[in-house]
């Protein structure tokens, strides 16, 4: 049957949630770590799955890794091999396509497979493969399996058509080592990117940003550093819905209010109740919130990664609401179960129209990927009844603790099945 997230809905949330590392960030800057080709020390690194795959894939290139699966993780590159990365678990997770940009960085040819992650219709990796293109890289791929040569000509420019978070990345890891200067025009602008690049810098790089563009001054040797992890600004948003519907004052700690600016912006239009501090936001429950038109798009704009819990906040306005998905229009794998539950939530093109007024009861539903999986929580929290949710490993997948965080905040929410064994 596999472990089954239960929850008795229908409590107050109240109290404080410290939110911890971003996941976006640490994939990215695990596997930049092994441009350094030195020890690094990541600070505020949380215990999701894709951690645990991100080391495997590390010690496949004989990277050492020493984890307190909590918070610390040494990651030691001094010895790296450039081994064909041919395992189960490249293509299990998404950010494994970074190991493209970082081995480019550092050998002539590489082989690994084609990424993985949540399934949420097409993922090209154009991008991406366009910014080897331009550093000299040629390719072919078979079978799912890349094989990237470094030729000797190349632009030293690269103008993306598009913003992309992980082709941002993979455009900085492949020219940190470049011999000379490489122009990135048209990045992307999430945060996330900007503590790849403190990271790097700090290991002696000279990555800028200059708005959209981000120069990068190839630097051939690197070292070790200290580093700690951005905190997960989806997390926070997360915490932030479930006080918006269930809280008589909900404090979320460890935060840069800054990032956080259309999330708030969009709450505060709805009618929630938030207070801003310097490293946290308060929220508060409140009667009779407004529907809402929102587009999801690239940062700064309202994020992807929020969309399906915004649906459930959606569902309780007075009124129709409608979500342009600008990012992931196929992202909508939640949609049905959320009915099933009370809502009525339907989807054409791009554009997710919400009913309002809805009153959510219990059901046995099942996650489809990581933001649909969290938004059946929010629903479970908010139902009559009990909840029971299967497949929650795609939850585990971008949120540490979490059984720990909701108990402590006042709601009634374990874990049934074969291991007990909440991380
Ligand atoms: N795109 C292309 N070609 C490419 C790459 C992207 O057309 O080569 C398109 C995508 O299809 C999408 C848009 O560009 O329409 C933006 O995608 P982006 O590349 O920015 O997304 P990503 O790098 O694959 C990261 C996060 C996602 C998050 C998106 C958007 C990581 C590891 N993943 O994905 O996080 O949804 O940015 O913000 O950083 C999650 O945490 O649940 C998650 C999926």
């Amino acid at each position: 049957m596999g472990e089954m997230l239960c929850i008795n809905g229908g409590n107050c949330l109240s109290g404080e949630v410290d939110i911890g590392g971003a996941k976006n960030s640490l994939v990215a800057i695990m596997v930049a770590s092994i441009v350094t080709k030195s020890i690094v020390k990541l600070e505020n690194v949380k215990p999701f799955d894709d951690t645990y795959t991100l080391i495997k894939i590390l010690n496949k290139l004989h990277v050492k890794t020493l984890y307190d699966n909590k918070d610390c993780l040494y990651i030691d590159s001094r010895n790296i091999k450039n081994v064909k990365l041919n395992i189960r678990e490249v293509m299990k997770i998404r950010a494994s396509y970074y190991f493209m940009g970082a081995l480019l960085s550092l050998y002539k040819k590489v082989e690994i497979l084609g990424p993985g992650g949540c399934d949420f219709g097409g993922r090209p990796i154009d991008l991406h493969l366009y910014a080897f293109e331009c550093l000299g890289v040629n390719y072919t791929v078979k079978d799912n399996l890349y094989k990237f040569i470094k030729k000797s000509k190349s632009n030293n420019i690269i103008t993306f058509k598009k913003k992309s978070v992980g082709a941002t990345v993979n455009a900085i890891l492949a020219s940190c080592r470049f011999p000379g200067t490489v122009i990135i025009e048209n990045c992307a602008l999430e945060p996330e990117i900007d503590d790849l690049i403190s990271f790097l810098n700090k290991c002696g790089c000279s990555i800028n940003r200059d708005g959209e563009n981000i120069i990068v001054e190839g630097k051939n040797k690197l070292h070790g550093c200290c580093h700690k992890i951005m905190f997960d600004r989806i997390e926070a948003g997360t915490f932030i819905i479930m006080g918006s519907l269930l809280s008589s004052c909900l404090k979320i700690n460890n935060i840069d209010v800054s990032c956080m600016g259309s999330v708030v912006e969009i709450l505060k239009k709805i009618g929630v109740y938030i207070i801003e501090g310097n490293n946290f936001i308060e929220v508060r429950k409140k009667e009779g919130y407004f529907p809402i038109d929102v587009v999801v798009d690239a940062y700064p704009k309202f994020p992807t990664d929020l969309q399906q819990p915004l649906s459930v906040l959606l569902s309780v306005c007075d009124g129709e609401s409608h979500i342009k998905e600008n990012i992931y229009p196929s992202r909508i794998s939640h949609i049905q179960s959320l009915n099933s539950m009370g809502a009525d939530i339907e989807v054409s093109d791009n554009v997710i129209s919400v009913k309002g007024n809805k009153v959510f009861k219990g059901n046995s539903v099942e996650c489809r990927d990581l933001r649909g999986g969290i938004s059946l929580v929010i629903a479970g929290l908010l139902a009559d009844g009990k909840t029971e949710i299967s497949n929650i490993d795609y939850i585990r997948r971008g949120y540490s603790n979490l059984i720990y965080k909701l108990n402590k905040i006042g709601a009634d929410v374990w874990i049934k099945g074969e291991s007990n064994n909440e991380r």
